[in-house]
C-alpha cells in the first residue's frame, strides 16, 4: 500500500465523534417521535463504509428498529468515484409501507445514494424515506442528494477511519483520519 498509518493526520478524535453521533441519533429521535409517533424504522446500513456509524447510531435510537444491509461501491481502489456503480448485494424486502431511514458513510458526488433512493422508492414500499450520512461531503456533489440528517460536513479531503477506507484498510479506526 502507497499510504502508511503514520503519515495519518486525525481530523476528527472518537470522543468527537461519539458526542456528534449521539446529538444526531437524537435529533432522529425527535423528527420520528413528532411526526410518527415512534412507529417501527427500517434502517439500512450500506457496506461496508456505514458499518461504524450505522452500529454508533443504531444503539441510540429508541423507536422499534429493523435492519437490513446492501452493498455497494463507487471507488474501487482509488481515491476519486469511478463514476460507477457496482451493486454487490441489494436484496431489500417490501417495506409494507413502514418508514425507512438509509445510512451511509459519506455522500460524495452523489452517484451512489442517487441510485440507491430511488432503487428503494421504486421497489420495496417505503413510506417516509430518509437519509442520514456520517459526513456531506457539498462541495464534490454531482448528483441532486440531500442528507435529511448529517453529522459533519467535509471538504474535498479524502478522509479514512470508523467504517471509511483507502484500498480496503483503516475502516477499524475509532477516529477519523487524512492524508496530507
Ligand atoms: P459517491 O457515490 O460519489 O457519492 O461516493 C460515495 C462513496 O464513495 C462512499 O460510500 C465511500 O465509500 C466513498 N468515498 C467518498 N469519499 C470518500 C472519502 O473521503 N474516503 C473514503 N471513501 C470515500
Amino acid at each position: 500500500m502507497d499510504k502508511d498509518i503514520k503519515d495519518l493526520k486525525v481530523l476528527i478524535d472518537s470522543d468527537t465523534l461519539e458526542k456528534r453521533i449521539i446529538a444526531l441519533a437524537d435529533e432522529i429521535n425527535s423528527y420520528y417521535e413528532k411526526n410518527y409517533n415512534n412507529e417501527p424504522l427500517n434502517l439500512i446500513c450500506v457496506l461496508r463504509g456505514a458499518v461504524m456509524f450505522f452500529s454508533q447510531l443504531s444503539k441510540y435510537l429508541k423507536m422499534p428498529i429493523k435492519m437490513e444491509f446492501v452493498s455497494l461501491s463507487s471507488y474501487g481502489d482509488s481515491i476519486k468515484s469511478s463514476g460507477k456503480i457496482k451493486t454487490i448485494n441489494l436484496a431489500l424486502p417490501n417495506f409494507n409501507n413502514e418508514n425507512v431511514l438509509v445510512v451511509e458513510d459519506i455522500v460524495d458526488t452523489g452517484l451512489t445514494l442517487d441510485f440507491l433512493m430511488k432503487f428503494i422508492k421504486h421497489n420495496c414500499a417505503s413510506k417516509d424515506l430518509k437519509l442520514a450520512v456520517l459526513f456531506d461531503k457539498k462541495c464534490a456533489r454531482k448528483y441532486d442528494v440531500n442528507p435529511d440528517f448529517s453529522a459533519f460536513e467535509t471538504d474535498d479531503k479524502f478522509i479514512v477511519g470508523f467504517g471509511l477506507d483507502y484500498m480496503g484498510y483503516y475502516r477499524n479506526l475509532n477516529y477519523i483520519g487524512y492524508f496530507d
